[in-house]
């Protein structure tokens, strides 16, 4: 299929749902590269947050990584082990630029969190504000793309008591929200096991989430 003959669902303003963005050989190339740098020194973890409780997912951050515990980002992962954090591979923002265009966004993305969502993995309603004010004020975009087991992602509104709508992320689906849906809530509900390809990641769900410091 051509990119320009796929979809592209408009959830809400500034937040678009792109179903199919990546093709399974796209997929299993970050799948297997993704692999390979989680099986590094400063590969998975997973994240304690500063309440003490564990985080229901395996994290893994290229450019910068995600500090659990100061919500701050930093070039060596100091909540965890100290180690610097790996780079992000061009060829993979190369690939979130492309879907951020197709949502009329542009995103240098600097940091990439590659989250991995076992069975019961979940992840609570929450915003993404940790990048620079300059970034959420221009309403630079978050690019998710989503891998193996399908779930259920739930996109709200600024407030987190507004109406939420699930969407089922599926295998090869890119996710974009920037401009005025930026700091929208959102968060991962159950993961379906056994519905994503076959042989493609190894269980449960692998997300990535693109982001410009
Ligand atoms: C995130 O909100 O940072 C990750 C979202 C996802 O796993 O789809
Ligand atoms: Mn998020």
């Amino acid at each position: 299929m051509n990119q320009q003959d796929k979809q592209t669902t408009r959830v809400k303003e500034g937040a678009f749902h792109l179903p199919g963005f990546l093709s399974l050989p796209e997929q299993e190339r970050i799948a297997s590269l993704c692999l390979e740098l989680g099986k590094n020194a400063a590969g998975f973890y997973q994240p304690v947050l500063r309440s003490g409780a564990k985080m229901r997912l395996r994290m893994m951050c290229l450019g910068r990584h995600w500090n659990a515990k100061t919500y701050n980002y930093e070039l060596h992962r100091s909540d965890v082990d100290g180690l610097a954090v790996q780079p992000i591979p061009a060829t993979l923002a190369k690939l979130a630029e492309r879907a951020a265009t197709l949502a009329d966004f542009i995103v240098r993305p600097d940091i990439l969190l590659v989250n991995w969502y076992g069975k019961d993995g979940r992840l609570g309603l929450h915003q993404d504000k940790d990048e620079r004010p300059e970034t959420l004020q221009a309403g630079i975009p978050v690019v998710s793309f989503s891998i193996g087991d399908t779930c259920e992602f739930i996109f709200g509104g600024l407030s987190r008591s507004d109406p939420r709508k699930k969407i089922a992320l599926h295998s090869g689906d890119a996710f974009v929200f920037g401009g005025p849906a930026r700091l929208c809530f959102h968060g991962v509900g159950r993961v379906l096991p056994q519905t994503g390809p076959s042989g493609v990641w190894p269980s449960g769900r692998l997300n990535l989430t693109f982001r410009q410091f």
